[in-house]
């Protein structure tokens, strides 16, 4: 993604490997700093994948497989090395499945650098061929819906949902972007509408409950990310996207999937199998250091909720556009 600095513009990626470290960006810090953060250790990798540091499914893949590079490079215990990585988040499909092929890659005797940065490379080539895809569908004039983040910072490089918006843009239509904030992290407010505003692509961020309110009045497309989808086609995205999904079925909004073939996961059989990530009560208690809870109240924080199949009118991903009864059609 092209960033604009205090030294100029800049092309940079979520997470690349340099000179024996795993560098990315801490998205933690966004919008406020560009910062980027660097290990030389798995263990430190697996950590900023369970902290946040890094984030969203494609990026968190990317990253583990860089950390699965790290542990051979030192010759640690690959196995060892596998199971703590996964152990990091439980929902996002592509953190298990980036291990495993990192696993395979290294079994066969590939070098492991190569092997991770041809890992990281694919998922942009991937995300370059769903905005390929995707983004005929976006039409001038089109109000387009996303939540949470599913562009570059999410998927190393150009994003799944912000794909076919960037390529649109690109191609010189002219929409206008909803990113719904995205309690209680703020990945739609701090994340994607950074990436948008650094494109210079017209959007407004719009607090989570105005969702429907805006659906209501003329949404042309919903287009959002996936963790992790079932081989029925049922999805897990951020905490939040069930309830725009059935909004968009109620006022007859197409509702758009993106994502690359890593999230499909054909062992789940249905969207009630997917792990839902429970995270901190502070995340959603907590802001800028202050609680704003009464001491006292609980807090529940499901990071991401499940959408089944019948909601989801098409998945975008690199081989096509799928209708959920098609997806078996991208089984490995
Ligand atoms: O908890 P996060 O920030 O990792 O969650 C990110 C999301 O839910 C994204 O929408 C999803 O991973 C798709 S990213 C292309």
């Amino acid at each position: 993604m092209r960033v604009r600095t205090e030294n100029g513009d800049r092309d940079i990626r979520a997470v690349w490997f340099e000179d024996g470290r795993v560098v990315m960006i801490d998205q933690r810090r966004l919008p406020h700093e560009l910062v980027f953060v660097s290990f030389d250790d798995y263990r430190d990798v697996a950590e900023a994948i369970r902290n946040m540091t890094t984030r969203g499914a494609p990026s968190i893949g990317a990253t583990a497989a860089y950390a699965m590079c790290l542990a051979a490079l030192k010759g640690e215990d690959l196995e060892t090395a596998a199971r703590d990585i996964k152990a990091a988040r439980p929902t996002a499909n592509d953190l298990f499945y980036a291990v495993d092929r990192m696993a395979e890659s290294l079994a066969e005797g590939a070098d492991p650098v190569e092997a991770a940065d041809a890992y990281a490379q694919s998922m942009v080539d991937r995300c370059i061929a769903i905005g390929e895809y995707g983004a005929p569908l976006i039409k001038d004039g089109f109000r387009v819906m996303t939540h949470c983040n599913a562009g570059a910072l999410a998927t190393v490089d150009v994003g799944t949902a912000l794909a076919p918006i960037r390529k649109a843009w690109a191609d010189g239509r002219r929409f206008f972007v909803y990113a719904s904030e995205t309690r209680p992290r703020l990945q739609g407010m701090q994340l994607t509408a950074w990436e948008l505003n650094q494109e210079g692509i017209d959007h407004a961020i719009i607090p989570d409950g105005a969702s429907g309110h805006f659906i209501r009045q003329g949404v042309d497309m919903i287009i959002v990310g996936a963790d992790r989808i079932a081989a029925n086609g049922d999805f897990a995205n951020k905490i939040g996207t069930f309830e725009k999904a059935v909004l968009a079925k109620e006022f007859g909004v197409p509702f758009y999937v993106a994502a690359p073939i890593s999230t499909f996961d054909f062992d789940t059989a249905t969207g009630e199998d997917i792990v839902i990530e429970n995270r901190s009560e502070e995340e959603v208690t907590v802001v800028a250091g202050n609680r704003i809870a009464p001491v006292g109240s609980p807090a529940l924080n499901p990071a991401f909720d499940m959408t089944p199949a019948r909601y989801v009118t098409g998945f975008i991903t690199e081989k096509g556009i799928l209708r959920p009864s098609e997806i078996e059609k991208v089984r490995g």
